[in-house]
């Protein structure tokens, strides 16, 4: 029998969906992707290089529970460079993945019924996860006329004498939204009030566009620092998702829990990888740059095109690498055998009909809306949003 914590789990919608691109792939049948949620760059050679030289190196053995003291070194001075935040290897934890480092930090800080607010549209994982801890996720909707923007007047009316943290992400995954400077100022605030933990999970910062830069919320004051851990990795800022290094840094006492925990459920991340991590944060800055100006071209492009297309009304969001347009418009239109009345019908009729992947906003908690990720070239972008103006004008 299934444990109970378990069976509440409900699996990834994107699932199923995955499983008929693959059946039309092995068809012969071409499908563009945009459902894809990693950068479609390779890792930088310098960064490779290194990884070789780790093997070479004997850097084949466990690590501390917390991660190579040379990377969390490394860790404190991109913060220190970055946002002028002083932290000590005490403060930081290497993990496998930032996916495991907001696991570990749900873990370290929420008992059963504690609440964890998440504003919504969110990146479906977090829900799960506060739930395997006995948590309560405590979701509240982002209001889509404001480009998903945190509307701190609703979380407030949230806050209870049960919230133990808010869960926030910014650039968003999946609406792209870069929050407000003052708007994460007050929800600090908030949570120096109200003693609740900020866990920010800011793994695209370096994927900011129009001049904008990321807020760090632990950079905010000295009060929120010690209220606030910050998740990131390399995974989307170095185009490193398979090597599977996340990091988090906030209070000691926290970090050390994370680390207990991690220490008897992993025991240390991947050695390898850890070593490698190093280089990306010292020596990638012209890859970053690099990176960052082809998909600020392919954002701006996509979101022309869409709007170009009729019933279509796309905000153009300056983070991330996606783009998540409302269509309602399309509710009750119909095409041969499709019909479209939610999400989950255009992406199927998408797929079917202009063969290209997309993703059901209801996974992420957006009920009129689909996901499309820019991360694919400048020349299948192209293709793929004339394959789908062809297809949408076709719904009548
Ligand atoms: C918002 C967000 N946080 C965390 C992660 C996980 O990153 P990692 O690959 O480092 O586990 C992702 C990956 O899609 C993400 O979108």
């Amino acid at each position: 029998m299934i444990s109970k914590r378990i069976q509440k789990m409900v699996p990834s919608v994107t699932l199923a969906q995955s499983e008929k691109i693959a059946m039309l792939k092995k068809q012969g049948i071409e499908v563009i992707g945009f459902n894809i949620g990693e950068p479609d760059f390779n890792t930088p050679e310098n960064i490779i290089k290194k990884a070789e030289e780790a093997y070479r190196l004997g850097y084949t053995k466990y690590t501390p529970a917390a991660g190579m003291l040379d990377l969390r070194e490394e860790i404190c001075r991109k913060f220190k460079k970055d946002y002028n935040l002083d932290y000590t290897v005490r403060d930081v934890i290497v993990s496998s993945g930032a996916k495991q480092s907001l696991t570990n930090a749900l873990m370290a800080i929420v008992d059963p019924e504690d609440e964890v607010i998440v504003p919504t549209p969110c990146w479906i994982s977090y829900i799960e996860m506060i739930k395997l801890t006995g948590g309560v996720p405590v979701l509240v909707e982002m209001n889509e006329a404001n480009g998903f923007d945190l509307a701190l007047d609703r979380i407030e009316s949230k806050i209870t004498s049960r919230t133990k943290a808010v869960l926030i992400n910014s650039p968003n995954n999946p609406t792209g939204a870069v929050y407000k400077e003052k708007d994460v100022k007050r929800l600090g605030e908030l949570a120096v009030k109200h003693n609740f933990y900020i866990i920010s999970d800011e793994v695209y910062e370096k994927l900011v566009y129009s001049g904008e830069t990321n807020c760090c919320t632990a950079a905010l004051s000295q009060e929120i620092k010690e209220k606030t851990i910050t998740i990131n990795g390399v995974s989307k800022s170095y185009a490193m998702t398979g090597w599977r290094i996340g990091f988090a840094v906030g209070p000691t006492h926290v970090i050390k829990a994370m680390s207990d925990y991690q220490g008897h459920t992993t025991t240390s991340p991947n050695s390898p990888a850890q070593y490698a991590s190093i280089e990306a944060l010292r020596n990638s800055e012209e890859f970053v740059q690099a990176m960052k100006k082809e998909f600020d071209k392919r954002r701006k492009y996509t979101v022309k095109r869409l709007n170009e297309m009729e019933g279509i009304d796309c905000f153009e969001p300056n983070g991330a690498f996606y783009v998540m347009p409302n269509i309602k418009h399309f509710y009750g239109k119909k095409y041969r055998d499709f019909t479209i009345n939610c999400p989950a019908d255009m992406c199927d009729y998408l797929l079917e009909e202009a063969r290209i992947a997309v993703v059901d906003g209801t996974a992420f908690l957006a009920p009129h809306n689909i996901r499309i990720s820019y991360s694919n070239s400048l020349e299948n972008i192209q293709r793929g949003m004339d394959r789908m103006e062809e297809a949408l004008k076709n719904l009548k």
